[in-house]
């Protein structure tokens, strides 16, 4: 992180949530409570606020984020709908319970929000103050958990002023969240899976679906950054490249790299770097890299972030 910014603690009255929209409009970073526990939201359509909320973090991983949507319509402009999602949505929403569907190409959502995947996890929550803000926003908002990486989850405006005064613009104090544990998140990109248990219990599930609900092991679901499905370039990749052998395509970072067909950052600056990463590996990709060399980039903040996901990039494939 940079200097500290001065944390703004506002009321979850009319004028502090139209101030809070009002930030996340500009790209800042506002805590919002929802029922199962404070969420730091981010405009998920810009990829520098989403950077921001993995720096302000100190995640050292790129999971892909949960976007919060008011309603079904809006949930209907990123994700692909179907019987099953409509029959949950009817049932659960608004509630603690995310539903990973298949992304809409053209969707407008940042690629870091859902970390290169072809599929986007939402949630309609169902706290008051949470849907106000998102009506004022009019937008979708990415958030994580309000808490530094590694901490435990908050469920009062005192915990996230705790773990992240000082990095983020603004925390919107609505109380206590009354369920206290985060969304039960279920895939349906496939057969319907539970990837995480949360608030909406399992069995309340599976009554609605009247189909069984199949589960993953806990591994996979407390390292998501390892899931199959995270996406990897075709590309082979080649880390901390300070020259370009032939047969290679240069993914750049900072000024000094004339020969890169992209840049993370021209400037050197880790954040655009992040926002970029997903959508340029996907464009090197699309253009046909055989390999992909990656200038130097910093282990400093969001550059162990970015380093994690492309030494995974880089990894064998076993699958
Ligand atoms: O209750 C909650 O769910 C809270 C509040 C703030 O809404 N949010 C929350 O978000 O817990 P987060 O970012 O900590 O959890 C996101 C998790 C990821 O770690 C990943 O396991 C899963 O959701 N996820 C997100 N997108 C996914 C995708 N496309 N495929 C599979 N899993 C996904
Ligand atoms: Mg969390």
């Amino acid at each position: 992180m940079t200097d500290a910014i001065k944390t703004q603690l506002l009321s979850a009255e009319s004028a502090g949530i139209a101030a809070a929209a009002r930030l996340l409009q500009d790209g800042e970073l506002v805590a919002f409570p929802t029922e199962t526990v404070y969420g730091l939201g981010g405009d998920a359509r810009q990829g520098r606020a989403v950077a921001a909320i993995y720096a302000a973090k100190g995640r050292p991983q790129f999971n892909p984020l949960i976007v919060h949507v008011p309603d079904v319509k809006t949930a209907q402009l990123y994700a692909e709908w179907s019987d099953t999602a409509d029959r949950l949505a009817s049932a659960f929403w608004p509630g603690p319970l995310t539903l990973v569907l298949p992304l809409l190409p053209d969707s407008g959502l940042s690629s870091l929000v859902t970390a290169g995947l072809n599929s986007v996890a939402i949630r309609i929550p169902a706290h008051p103050v949470a849907q106000a803000l998102l009506r004022a926003f009019g937008g979708p908002l990415a958030a994580p958990s309000a808490n530094p990486s590694g901490r435990i989850s908050p469920t009062q405006a005192a915990h996230v002023a705790n773990g992240l005064t000082g990095r983020i613009a603004a925390i919107l104090d609505g109380g206590p969240c009354t369920v206290g544990v985060e969304s039960t998140i279920l895939g349906l990109t496939g057969a319907p899976t539970l990837l995480r248990p949360g608030g909406l219990p399992a069995e309340a599930i599976n009554a609605a679906l009247m189909t069984p609900l199949q589960t993953r092991s806990d591994s996979a679901i407390t390292a998501p950054g390892q899931l199959a499905s995270h996406y990897a370039p075709k590309a082979a990749m080649r880390l901390n490249a300070t020259t370009l052998y032939p047969g290679e395509t240069l993914l750049g970072f900072g000024p000094n790299c004339p020969d890169a067909t992209l840049n993370l950052s021209p400037a050197g600056d880790l954040t655009e770097a992040a926002a970029n990463l997903f959508d340029h590996l996907h464009r090197l990709d699309a253009l046909g890299a055989a390999t992909i060399a990656v200038s130097p980039i910093p282990a400093q903040g969001l550059g162990i972030a970015i380093l994690d996901r492309l030494t995974r990039a880089a990894a064998p494939r076993t699958a």
